[in-house]
C-alpha cells in the first residue's frame, strides 16, 4: 500500500494537485482532507480509471484528520491562505503558522514516518515549524522533511528559455535559498544547456524569478497566488519522492528546502551560508528521504551578492518558526 495525503485537498492548489497525484500509478490509496468539500472532490476523482483508491475526509468528522494522516507514506500540505496584492508571503505567518502547526501534530501523532512535503506560506517558517513540532514529539527524522520550492525551478527554466531560445523542458537552472523574494537565488551561471546571458539579462531574468509569484498574485487581481502551475511543481516533487522512496529509482536530484543536519554532507552548506540550519539546494534522494545535499560550489560574483543578501532574511523567517512552537509550548 502506497497512501498519499494532501491536506487542504480542495483548495486552489489541492484539486489540481489531487489530481494528478490519481494520475501517479504509484499511489494506491489517496486521502483529501481539508475544512470543507473533500467528499465531493474524492468522489469525482474516484472515477479516473487509475489504480488509487481516493477518500474525503473532513474537519468536522469524528477524527478526520487522525484518520486521513493514518498509515501514509507520503503528506502534501498546501493548507493554508495565499497572498492577495501587496501582501508578502511573511504577511501569512499570523494565520499559516497555527494551521500548520496543527496539522504537524496530527502527522507527529498518527503518521511519524511519513515524508512530509510542505507548500504552505511562509514556507522559510512553516518548514521549521513542523521540524519543532516533531522535535517536541521525538519523531524529527529530517530526512523525511521538505519545503517544496520546485515551483521556483520550474519558473525558471521557462523565463530562460524565454531568453535563451532553449526548449524550456530542457533547461535546468538551480535556484537555491529559500522562498520568498531575495531568498530565491537562481544561480544562472549553472544553467544547463550552457548559455552565457549578459549581466542586464542575469539581474532582470534573477529578479523575474524571484518575484515570479508576484506576476500571478498581481494577474489574479485578490482572487490569490499561483495554483496550477504550484500543482504541476508539487505533483512532480511528490512523485521524485515517490519514485526514490518506494521504487527505488537511484540519482534523483530535486531542489528543496530541507534541514541542513538531515546528513552530513549538509554540514558543508551549512558553514557556507552561516550557519543557518535550513536552506533550499539540490538534494539527492534515497530510500530514506534526503540522501545528500550538494554544497554551493563556484558560484560568480553575482550570486554571492545574492547569497549575502538572502541569509539575514532567511535566519529571521527560520528563528520567527522555531520561536512560535517555543512560545506555545
Ligand atoms: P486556497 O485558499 O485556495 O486553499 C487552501 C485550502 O486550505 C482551503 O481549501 C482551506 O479550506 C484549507 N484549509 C485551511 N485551513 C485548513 C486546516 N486547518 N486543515 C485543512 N485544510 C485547511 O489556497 P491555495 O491557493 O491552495 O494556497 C495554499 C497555500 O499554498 C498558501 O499558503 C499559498 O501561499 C501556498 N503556496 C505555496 C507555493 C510554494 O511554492 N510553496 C506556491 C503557491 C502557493
Ligand atoms: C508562489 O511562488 O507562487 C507562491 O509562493 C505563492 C505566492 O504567494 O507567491
Amino acid at each position: 500500500m502506497v497512501k498519499v495525503t494532501v491536506l487542504g485537498a480542495s483548495g486552489g492548489i489541492g484539486q489540481p494537485l489531487s489530481l494528478l497525484l490519481k494520475l501517479n500509478t504509484t499511489v494506491t490509496n489517496l486521502a483529501l482532507y481539508d475544512l470543507v468539500n473533500t467528499p465531493g472532490v474524492a468522489a469525482d476523482l474516484d472515477h479516473i480509471n487509475t489504480p488509487a483508491k481516493v477518500k474525503g475526509y473532513l474537519q468536522k468528522d469524528n477524527n478526520g484528520l487522525e484518520h486521513a494522516v493514518t498509515g501514509s507514506h507520503l503528506i502534501v500540505i498546501p493548507a493554508g491562505i495565499p497572498r492577495k496584492p501587496g501582501m508578502t508571503r511573511d504577511d501569512l505567518f499570523k494565520i499559516n503558522a497555527g494551521i500548520v502547526r496543527s496539522l504537524a501534530t496530527a502527522i507527529a501523532q498518527f503518521a511519524p514516518q511519513a515524508f512530509i512535503l510542505v507548500i504552505s506560506n511562509p514556507v522559510n517558517s512553516t518548514v521549521p515549524i513542523v521540524a519543532e513540532v516533531l522535535k517536541r514529539h521525538g519523531v524529527f527524522d529530517p530526512r523525511r522533511l521538505f519545503g517544496v520550492t520546485t515551483l521556483d525551478v520550474v519558473r525558471a527554466s521557462t523565463f530562460t528559455a524565454e531568453i535563451s531560445g532553449a526548449v524550456s523542458k530542457d533547461v535546468t537552472v538551480p535556484v537555491v535559498g529559500g522562498h520568498s523574494g531575495v531568498t530565491i537565488i537562481p544561480l544562472l551561471s549553472k544553467i544547463t544547456p550552457k548559455h552565457e546571458f549578459t549581466h542586464e539579462q542575469v539581474a532582470a531574468l534573477t529578479k523575474r524569478i524571484q518575484f515570479g509569484g508576484d506576476e500571478v498574485v498581481k494577474a489574479k487581481d485578490g482572487a490569490g497566488s499561483a495554483t496550477l502551475s504550484m500543482a504541476h511543481a508539487g505533483a512532480r516533487f511528490a512523485k521524485a519522492v515517490l519514485d526514490a522512496t518506494v521504487n527505488g529509482v537511484a540519482g534523483i536530484v530535486e531542489p528543496a528546502y530541507v534541514y541542513l543536519g538531515a546528513v552530513d554532507s549538509g554540514n558543508q552548506l551549512k558553514a557556507t551560508v552561516d550557519g543557518l540550519d535550513y536552506f533550499s539546494s539540490n538534494i539527492e534522494l534515497g530510500f530514506y528521504g534526503v540522501r545528500n545535499i550538494q554544497p554551493l560550489e563556484d558560484l560568480s560574483t553575482y550570486e554571492q551578492d545574492l547569497l549575502r543578501a538572502a541569509i539575514p532574511e532567511l535566519k529571521k523567517s527560520i528563528d520567527k518558526g522555531v520561536a512560535f512552537v517555543e512560545e506555545a509550548s
